[in-house]
């Protein structure tokens, strides 16, 4: 069998006194699109860390293609989107996206970066600073950044949060094309229908620990919102 492009094993995660994760097992093979679904708190963000070495588990293991998420090899097939920009304010879109290319040796970097740019439709505004762009721009400049070295595994927390409706349909494209090349793709989100339109399977997080891990295919989104997020399930943040 192929080794998992994700392996988390026995992962809890405390901060002090506050837990954040418990006992989470998740096997991801290459190639999976898997939406983390979970109220504020649920532990989202902090799981995803956890998969990007940004964050070390409390206890637990966690192996990205069967190595150490710190290794080498590893940060070169990852890409984070989140909203930490990784930009650079006093720099045009075209500076930091050279600047990356360097930082992540991409090959024909000129013609990548070219291509980037026309897919987050920037390429009018390449040569501005990053300063004098919106907010919806520095964010598209922040996938385009994160897309430039071709990441095998993608780890998006909330992407959509911040974008208008033309830039959402973007960002939903970019995602199918990048799954039809075969990349792992984590999304968390709280739009059920997007996660049903791009993903092959989902985990619901809750009180720190994953309770449901199904197939999308077999699943209605209105379904998931009636028993895991309606009001009178309201109230399980801890
Ligand atoms: N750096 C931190 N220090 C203390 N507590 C934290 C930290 N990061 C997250 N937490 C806590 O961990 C829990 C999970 O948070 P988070 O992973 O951000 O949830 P989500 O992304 O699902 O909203 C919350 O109770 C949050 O307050
Ligand atoms: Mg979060």
């Amino acid at each position: 069998m192929a080794i998992p492009a994700l392996q988390i094993k026995d992962v809890s995660k405390d901060f002090g006194r506050i837990i954040a994760l418990r006992g989470i097992n998740l096997s991801v093979d290459p190639g999976e699109f898997v939406s983390i679904l979970g109220r504020n708190g649920a532990g989202k963000t902090t799981l995803l860390n956890i998969i990007s070495g940004v964050s070390q588990p409390s206890e637990g293991s966690v192996e990205l293609f069967g190595s150490d998420p710190s290794d080498r090899q590893n940060k070169a097939k990852l890409a984070v989107i989140s909203h930490e920009m990784f930009l650079y304010d006093n720099l045009t879109a075209m500076e930091n996206l050279e600047y990356y290319s360097r930082i992540y040796n991409v090959p024909d970097s000129a013609v990548r970066v070219e291509q980037v740019l026309r897919d987050i439709e920037l390429t009018h505004r390449r040569f501005d600073l990053v300063s004098t762009y919106s907010r919806g721009m520095t964010q598209r400049l922040t996938i385009a950044r994160a897309l430039l070295h071709e990441p095998a595994l993608l780890l998006l927390d909330e992407p959509f949060t911040g974008l208008d409706q033309h830039a959402i349909g973007m960002l939903i494209n970019l995602l199918r094309k990048q799954r039809e090349k075969g990349r792992t793709i984590l999304l968390t989100t709280h739009d059920l229908h997007t996660a049903k339109e791009l993903s092959d399977r989902f985990i619901i997080l809750e009180k720190h620990r994953i309770v449901k891990d199904g197939m999308m295919a077999d699943t209605d989104p209105d379904k998931i919102r009636n028993e895991f997020f309606s009001a009178s399930t309201a109230g399980v943040e801890v």
